[in-house]
């Protein structure tokens, strides 16, 4: 968009420019600064309580609760890797960010929105396994086999991201980058390169959809599963 000439990889000197919601006037500020900071209290707190309540309540000590606080933690993770930035950016005009910050903020933010989708797609194995094969489930579903297929999903999402990091560190950036979001998105970061972004687009697109369309089916494939078995109780 801009003309400027790139003059990439002199590290250090890079720095990003938060745009936040393009066109929005300064006069809304204020109002949207209080909107996240109550969203954000609000996603605090009702994911603090339901943390609490499954640890507290020994009624609770199930695979289900146990996932669901796994979605909990991630929660209050991804949403403080980006809403307080967006805060500040919103109360204080603090637009700007170094690259590295940058990088680590798009990395976390998908590694963890990676770790919701397949904690949701364990979940709904586990209710398959529950639903379609109840005898199955007490040697399926062991505390080991629970364990082990959360980590599986913290740990995936957590190398998934890896190249995506690589790739957008190596390409060029002017001095002055300028992000048209609220916080360092894939997308936002490749379009604010002055690299050609169509290879980098098109990784994004692959991304997305493994990180998202494929954990997408598999749960509807449970479904599809538990809704058949229930229709064979009622007939
Ligand atoms: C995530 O789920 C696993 C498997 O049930 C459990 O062992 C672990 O404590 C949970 N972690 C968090 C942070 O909730």
């Amino acid at each position: 968009m801009e003309a400027t000439t790139c003059n990439g990889s002199v590290d250090g000197s890079r720095v990003f420019y938060l745009v936040g919601i393009p066109s929005l006037p300064e006069s809304l500020f204020l109002p949207v600064f209080f909107i996240f900071l109550l969203f954000y209290l609000l996603i605090l707190v009702g994911n603090a309580l339901i943390l609490l309540a499954v640890v507290a309540e020994p009624s609770l000590h199930k695979p289900m609760y146990f996932f669901l606080t796994n979605l909990s933690a991630l929660d209050i993770l991804f949403t403080t890797t980006t809403v307080p930035k967006m805060l500040s950016l919103f109360l204080l005009g603090d637009r700007f960010l170094s690259f590295s910050a940058c990088l680590l903020q798009m990395y976390l933010f998908q590694s963890f929105t990676c770790s919701e989708a397949f904690i949701l797609v364990v979940m709904a194995y586990d209710r398959y396994v529950a639903i379609c094969r109840p005898l199955h489930y007490p040697v399926l579903m062991t505390p080991h086999t629970n364990t082990a297929l959360a980590a599986s999903a913290w740990l995936t999402a957590l190398l998934l991201p890896i190249p995506a990091a690589v790739k957008i560190s190596q390409m060029a950036y002017n001095n002055i980058n300028y992000i048209y979001h609220c916080f360092c998105d894939h997308l936002a970061l490749v379009q604010a390169s002055c690299s050609d972004t169509a290879p980098q687009t098109l990784m994004g697109f692959c991304i997305a959809m493994v990180v998202s369309f494929l954990p997408l089916l598999l749960v509807l494939l449970s479904y599809a599963h538990i809704l058949a078995s229930v229709l064979r109780i009622h007939l």
